[in-house]
C-alpha cells in the first residue's frame, strides 16, 4: 500500500468527519418553517457521513495507518441556503476526492479499498441529489 493512498485516505476522513460536524450542526441551528422541514433529512445525512468515516478509518487501520482526528474546515452557514451550499461544494469534493482514491487504488491492485469507495460514492451521489433538490423551488 502507498503511502500515498493512506493519506489520501486520511483525506476522506477528515471531510467525512467535517461533513458530520456541519451537518449535525445545521440540523440543531434550524430556524423557520422552511428549515424544520429538511432539518431531518439533513440529520440522517450526518448519520451516513459519520457511517462512512468509520468504515474508512476501520480500513485504514487494518493497512496499519492511524485515522486522523483532525475534521477538514467546517462551514455551517446561517440562512438556509448557505448552509445547502456548503453542503453541495462538500459533496462535490468527496465525490472528486473519492473518484480519485478509486483511481488509485486501482492502479496499486486493492481491490477492497475500490469497492469500499464505489459504495461511498455512490451514497454521496444521493446526498448531492438531496441537497440540490432542496434548492429547486
Ligand atoms: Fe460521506
Ligand atoms: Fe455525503
Amino acid at each position: 500500500m502507498s503511502a500515498k493512498l493512506l493519506e489520501m485516505l486520511n483525506r476522506a476522513i477528515a471531510g467525512e468527519l467535517q461533513a458530520v460536524i456541519q451537518y449535525m450542526w445545521q440540523h440543531v441551528q434550524w430556524k423557520g418553517i422552511e428549515h424544520y422541514a429538511v432539518s431531518e433529512g439533513i440529520k440522517k445525512v450526518a448519520i451516513g457521513e459519520m457511517e462512512h468515516a468509520e468504515k474508512i478509518a476501520e480500513r485504514l487501520w487494518y493497512l496499519g495507518a492511524k485515522p486522523t482526528t483532525q475534521p477538514s474546515p467546517i462551514f455551517v452557514g446561517d440562512k438556509l441556503e448557505d448552509m445547502i451550499n456548503f453542503d453541495i461544494k462538500a459533496e462535490l469534493e468527496a465525490i472528486s476526492l473519492y473518484k480519485e482514491i478509486m483511481e488509485q487504488a486501482q492502479k496499486e491492485g486493492d481491490v477492497a479499498t475500490k469497492e469500499i469507495f464505489e459504495e461511498i460514492e455512490a451514497e454521496e451521489e444521493e446526498h448531492h441529489d438531496f441537497f440540490t433538490s432542496l434548492l429547486e423551488k
